[in-house]
């Protein structure tokens, strides 16, 4: 029906006044009653959840440090289950839907979800698990990842979860981080078919930790090793327990999760999240950004091993009292259309996704799309990279058909939660370009001295007091970095993003990408940082620079470009440096290409020049070499790419 299309005003798209009638949000004013007086407008947020104990301070901004809902006290898992009861008993909090098309999707009412996470939670509290301990989660998308966080969540655990494509070597240097002791992973688990051996990378990666016992699940049933006095089956130790549990009543600024996020040396930054403000900012943006509803159902496909996951795979629609959807496997398998399969099949009216995955929807042809309606979707999400203007208009064209307000969400693994966006009742909505701050959130666009950017021009884009309430509070045990990453570019009081930003002149702000080392690869944050650590840990590698160069359809890769001691044949180093990445990161930050090189551009101070190496990549103009000490090179290293 025509008359169900968003409305367009040069490149701007607005909601239709259907929309806009249901929606949570659909007038402007809100904006300027937040901005106003955040500090007031997020406590009215705050209301809406449920505390045990109302807070007596708003916010406290000691820079660079803050705190939100003083004295406040609560416990999520209250709030997104015991909540809901007895009116949503027999409601759907929970859809799995498992890769393989055999088996049997398995569904959790929120009553049920609440059983199963009490039964766990004293399985933790009789394996010893104490407040404040923090929880190793190793798991893949399984349902008991999510029982697994939010049992920790019910007695004060703090939980932190790595990424199940994650190496053994990267688990081990979290776990040796949060000094866990305990982990709970699983046998294995589907993808493409395949059966992936997780326990295996478990059992190397709590060597050296201080992990006492290791929790596994039975998912793909494939055949592990068994260590008897520290393993334990994760269905043997729920099968007695009660399904009662006590939720623990948490200050609202106890640390909730601790989520690794790639530093720029090797070493990750633990960013630390706590009870209140992340629950409140959880909540709130999920109900206003996805104009959560009873109906919806909700399909977030970021795994819950990110900070997308944690947030609006779990933590919010639970929040919001909504059905969310968690799928195994890949998107694209065993068919090009599982996803849409899947969208249609569960009747799903929000999709989240990520431009890496739209790109590759769209490579498959519009084929795929002549057998789907998508008639129950009412709202698109995109997540995790800038998204271009073509797989704008083609997600918003093919997937939502014109009709679905298409919410461009930016944030990050520090901010907990949403915070630019265009709500979905207000607009607009302009292709590539993210959208305004979320009510309540001040932003900005400085230059390197600091000064406020105008329109149409490129800067750093910051945040300013009083943040939001979801922001991180600190890196786990490391004061330092902390300060170093986000509060010295511009002082204490300017939260630094590292992305370059542009506004236009409605106001709505465009990401272009990172300043700093992080590349995405499918939206995955690693940084070359990293990479380059895990490649010169190689015995015959003297030296290295990893540069992220832009990808079709994963937005960037690494490319890597090595000196080495010529000890033995160049591919069989070459081998064995992507199989160092393997081991040390995982498998998604394989690099695209490896150059065996025999020098690198480098000033004469001796810094590598990678800015070189991706213009010769890309093949763009070099501009001015004059401040090389080894002009030379550069001709042979482009000799080398172009062969
Ligand atoms: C990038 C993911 C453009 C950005 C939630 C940020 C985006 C980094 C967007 C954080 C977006 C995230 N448009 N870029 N809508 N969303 N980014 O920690 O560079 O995995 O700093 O959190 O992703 O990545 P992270």
């Amino acid at each position: 029906m025509k008359s169900q299309k968003l409305t367009k005003k040069g490149n701007l798209y607005f909601p239709t006044k259907k929309f806009q009638k249901k929606a949570w949000i659909s007038d402007k004013k809100t904006y300027q009653k937040a901005n106003k007086d955040p500090v007031k407008f997020w406590e009215s947020l705050a209301k809406e959840l449920v505390w045990v104990k109302t807070w007596q301070k708003g916010v406290e901004h000691r820079p660079p440090y803050f705190k939100w809902f003083l004295g406040g006290k609560l416990n999520i898992t209250e709030n997104c289950l015991d909540r809901h009861l007895p009116e949503k008993k027999d409601k759907i909090a929970l859809i799995w839907e498992p890769e393989p098309t055999t088996e049997r999707p398995k569904i959790y009412t929120y009553d049920e979800l609440l059983r199963q996470v009490n039964k766990f939670a004293n399985a933790l509290l009789k394996s010893g698990v104490k407040r404040g301990d923090r929880v190793g989660i190793y798991l893949p998308m399984i349902p008991e990842i999510t029982i697994a966080m939010l049992a920790c969540a019910r007695i004060g655990a703090v939980h932190s979860v790595v990424f199940s494509a994650f190496s053994s070597t990267a688990l081990k240097i979290r776990l040796q981080d949060t000094k866990a002791k305990i982990l709970i992973t699983a046998d294995g688990y589907y993808r493409r078919g395949k059966v992936i051996n997780l326990k295996e990378n478990a059992d190397e990666g709590v060597k050296e930790t201080e992990v006492k016992k290791v929790i596994v699940v039975k998912r793909a049933k494939n055949k592990i090793n068994w260590k008897k006095d520290r393993d334990l089956w994760w269905q043997d130790l729920v099968k007695n327990e009660s399904s009662q549990c006590k939720a623990r009543t948490m200050d609202s600024e106890d640390t909730l999760f601790i989520l690794y996020t790639s530093g720029s040396t090797g070493k990750p930054k633990g960013c630390v999240h706590t009870c209140g403000g992340y629950s409140v900012q959880a909540n709130s943006t999920g109900k206003w950004i996805f104009d959560l509803h009873d109906k919806d159902i909700f399909w977030c496909t970021s795994d819950p091993g990110w900070i997308t996951g944690h947030t609006y795979t779990i933590y919010s629609p639970l929040l919001n009292g909504v059905t969310t959807l968690v799928y195994e496997g890949v998107p694209d398998w065993p068919t090009s259309d599982r996803w849409a399969k899947i969208i249609e099949k569960y009747k799903v009216t929000i999709f989240y996704t990520a431009p890496t995955a739209i790109r590759m929807f769209e490579k498959y042809g519009k084929g795929v799309l002549k057998k789907h309606k998508f008639k129950t979707l009412r709202l698109l999400g995109s997540v995790g990279e800038p998204i271009d203007e073509t797989a704008w208009l083609w997600y918003f064209k093919n997937v939502g058909k014109e009709k679905c307000p298409l919410v461009d969400t930016w944030w990050q693994t520090e901010t907990g939660g949403i915070l630019i966006t265009s709500l979905p009742g207000v607009g607009p909505f302009r292709p590539a370009f993210t959208g305004l701050p979320f009510p309540g959130v001040k932003v900005d666009i400085l230059d390197e001295k600091k000064r406020s950017l105008p329109v149409g021009r490129q800067g750093n884009l910051v945040i300013l007091p009083p943040f939001a309430p979801g922001l991180l509070r600190g890196v786990y045990k490391n004061p330092k970095k902390y300060l170093d990453t986000y509060w010295s570019q511009y002082g204490k009081k300017i939260y630094f993003t590292s992305d370059a930003a542009i506004i236009d002149k409605n106001g709505l702000i465009r990401i272009v990408g990172r300043v700093d080392d992080v590349i995405k690869v499918a939206g995955h944050r690693i940084t070359t940082g990293e990479l380059e650590a895990a490649i010169n840990s190689h015995p015959e590698i003297t030296e290295c620079a990893v540069v992220g160069i832009p990808d079709e359809i994963k937005g960037e890769v690494p490319v890597a470009f090595i000196v080495y001691k010529r000890e033995k044949p160049a591919a069989e180093v070459k081998k064995e440096v992507v199989g160092q990445i393997r081991k040390e990161i995982s498998p998604i930050a394989v690099p695209k290409e490896v150059y065996l090189v025999e020098d690198l551009p480098k000033t004469r101070s001796g810094k590598i020049m990678r800015r070189v190496l991706k213009k010769l990549f890309i093949g763009e103009e070099l501009g001015d070499l004059s401040t090389l000490a080894n002009p030379g090179i550069v001709e042979k290293i482009k000799k080398i790419i172009e062969k």
